[in-house]
């Protein structure tokens, strides 16, 4: 019997001792290490709280620098590991940021901007890809409305499109988000000044189109001759990325004006990888290019 006993509570003690294990291993470390955020060991740390600057976001790190190093007095931030860096560009204060690559990329570090910077209105420049046939590597898309490709309700006839109800009202957000009208007219002015590059092609150097129009977005890298053809029967697009109406759709909840201006690098369809490759410094340069020359004509 005592034998009995004893062996009962030896086997009580092995459950208890293996239970308290899996209980150690689910706890979260008190002191968890934080990744170190990539490039930017010398920029300052401490947050700062600004008023009224022109808030430029780029997807691609080639896209913001060349807007970082043309910023004046500039001087860098960093806020939960992004980078942040602030100036003057034209002469109009200014905070340049790298988003990386997506909508949740790019929906994060717009609101820790708008959090930290306060700013009176948001640019985002980049490349994307042409829906539209008839435009080509380095032509420029002004959207005048962005929306979401992914998003809504997929039935088996396809998928409809749908806003999501938006946190702060209860409302639900339009399929379309409208850019601000000073800043299309504004970023319209800038394309005819910016002295944007051309690309060769069999009849000679190509005058880049300006076009205001659709951008559509979505969590994808569009390579796809279809889905190119649905987009631009079923949203009516002219170019497809892959951050803009994510931060159009913040712009939209927390009234602030915005506008996405996308240089077009590829066409979207099965060529887009080798493409995007082959043009996205000059698509990079002709977006930023005119941006910054929306900053020379608005002034401080
Ligand atoms: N950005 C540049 N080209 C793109 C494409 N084809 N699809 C999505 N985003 C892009």
């Amino acid at each position: 019997m005592k034998r009995r006993i004893v062996l009962l509570l030896a086997c009580i003690a092995l459950i208890a001792a293996v239970s308290s294990c899996k209980t150690m291993r689910a706890v979260e470390p008190a002191n968890p290490v934080k990744a170190p955020a990539l490039g930017v060991e010398d920029a300052k740390v401490e947050p700062v709280k600004f008023k009224g600057v022109t808030a430029i976001l780029g997807a691609f790190r080639a896209e913001v620098t060349l807007l970082q190093d043309e910023l004046i007095d500039r001087q860098e931030h960093i806020i939960e590991g992004i980078k942040f860096a602030a100036g003057k560009l034209n002469g109009r204060d200014a905070v340049v940021v790298w988003t990386g690559v997506g909508k949740v990329n790019a929906a994060m570090t717009t609101t820790l901007l708008i959090e930290h910077f306060k700013p009176r209105e948001i640019i985002f420049t980049g490349i994307a890809g042409g829906v539209d046939p008839e435009l080509y590597p380095g032509d420029i898309v002004i959207a005048e409305k962005t929306a979401h490709h992914d998003m809504g309700t997929v039935w088996p006839e396809g998928l409809f499109f749908k806003g999501v109800k938006n946190r702060l009202t209860n409302l639900e957000n339009p399929v379309f988000f409208r850019a601000d009208e000073r800043l299309l007219k504004l970023a319209e002015r800038a394309a005819s000044k910016a002295g944007l590059m051309k690309i060769e092609t069999v009849d000679g150097p190509r005058e880049p189109k300006i076009l205001r129009g659709v951008v559509v977005t979505g969590d994808v890298f569009v390579a796809s001759e279809k889905k190119r053809r649905e987009l631009r029967k079923r949203l009516d697009a002219d170019a497809v990325e892959m951050e803009g109406a994510a931060v159009a759709q913040i712009c939209y909840q927390r009234k602030i004006p915005h506008v996405v201006i996308r240089s077009i690098s590829d066409k979207a369809d099965a060529g887009a990888v080798v493409d995007k490759q082959m043009f996205y410094i000059l698509a990079s340069q002709n977006s930023s290019s005119l941006v910054s020359e929306m900053m020379l004509l608005a002034g401080s």
